[in-house]
């Protein structure tokens, strides 16, 4: 039974159409919401929502006049904003800083970093009127940690992870609770290409102690909670949600390599 921690409050939503950003919806949803998805492409996301509680803008957000127009049209349409979930991102080919080009560089900060800035700029003084809000960020555990390859895509969510913190400090006294989500592998379009090689899928599989990936779902979860006021003490906070991929220190699995356990 979905509780109904959302009735009459208005979610604003970023990559809302896929993975993640569009199960998520589904979530704020089933908990009373009405939800402002906005994505690069509809991807027929009102008939997977319904149109009595969802709508949906098309918004880039590495573009700051989109992002503002987006929030301004959200308050316009529900006549408040309580939570904002900043979710959408991309990610580069993988290749080190030698190999990769300037403009991707910039695209995938200004994409995966600026638009919370972007965002978060535009909502908060609607918070403040208000008295209270939610910003929820989706970070990574690449945020948190170095990962082979991914330059743009790790400096960005780790701009994400201190700029949630940062931004928590300066809004607390408003009853704005400012925080992110740190999800490890999880199974959507973004990391399909992951699968595509059964041994590279494999050695991912392998590296995560629970040995699989995140439905999504188990992440949507836990950015509802954030957002929710079960969570009314928690801000600043970087989340991590990854099946204990982060407990290890990266050093090899002694037991199982000298045949000790079954791990
Ligand atoms: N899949 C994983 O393993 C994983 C792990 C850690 C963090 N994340 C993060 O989770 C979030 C959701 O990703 P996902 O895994 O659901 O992948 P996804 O590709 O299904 O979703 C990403 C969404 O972001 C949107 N997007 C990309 N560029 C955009 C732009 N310029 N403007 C607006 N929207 C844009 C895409 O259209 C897409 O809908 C992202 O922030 C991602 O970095 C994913």
């Amino acid at each position: 039974m979905p509780e109904n921690r959302f009735t009459n409050r208005v979610v604003f939503v970023t990559g809302g159409t896929s993975g993640l950003g569009a199960d998520t919806c589904e979530l704020f949803i089933a908990e009373g919401a009405k939800v402002f998805v906005t994505d690069l492409l509809e991807r027929d996301i009102l008939q997977r929502l319904g149109h009595e509680n969802a709508h949906f803008q098309q918004c880039d957000i590495s573009s700051v006049s989109q992002c503002e127009n987006a929030i301004k049209a959200c308050i316009e349409r529900f006549g408040r904003l309580d939570v904002l979930f900043h979710n959408g991102a991309r990610l580069a080919d993988l290749a080190t800083v030698v190999d990769h080009d300037v403009e991707t560089f910039d695209s995938v900060v200004k994409t995966n970093l600026y638009g919370l800035f972007y965002l978060a700029r535009a909502a908060i003084p609607q918070m403040q009127k208000q008295g209270k809000g939610a910003i929820v960020t989706t970070a990574s555990t690449a945020g948190l940690f170095g990962d082979y390859g991914l330059a743009s895509y790790s400096a960005a969510k780790a701009g994400t992870v201190n700029l949630t913190r940062t931004m928590a400090l300066d809004h607390a006294r408003e009853g704005i609770r400012i925080n992110c989500v740190c999800p490890g592998y999880m199974v959507t379009p973004m990391t399909d290409g992951f699968r595509a090689e059964q041994h590279v899928h494999e050695a991912l599989l392998e590296s995560i102690p629970m040995n699989r990936g995140a439905d999504p779902k188990e992440i949507g979860r836990a950015v509802l909670f954030l957002a929710s006021d079960d969570a009314s003490f928690i801000t600043g906070q970087a989340l991590v949600i990854d099946g204990g991929w982060t407990a290890a220190s990266g050093c090899p699995n002694f037991p199982k390599l000298f045949g000790k356990a079954k791990l």
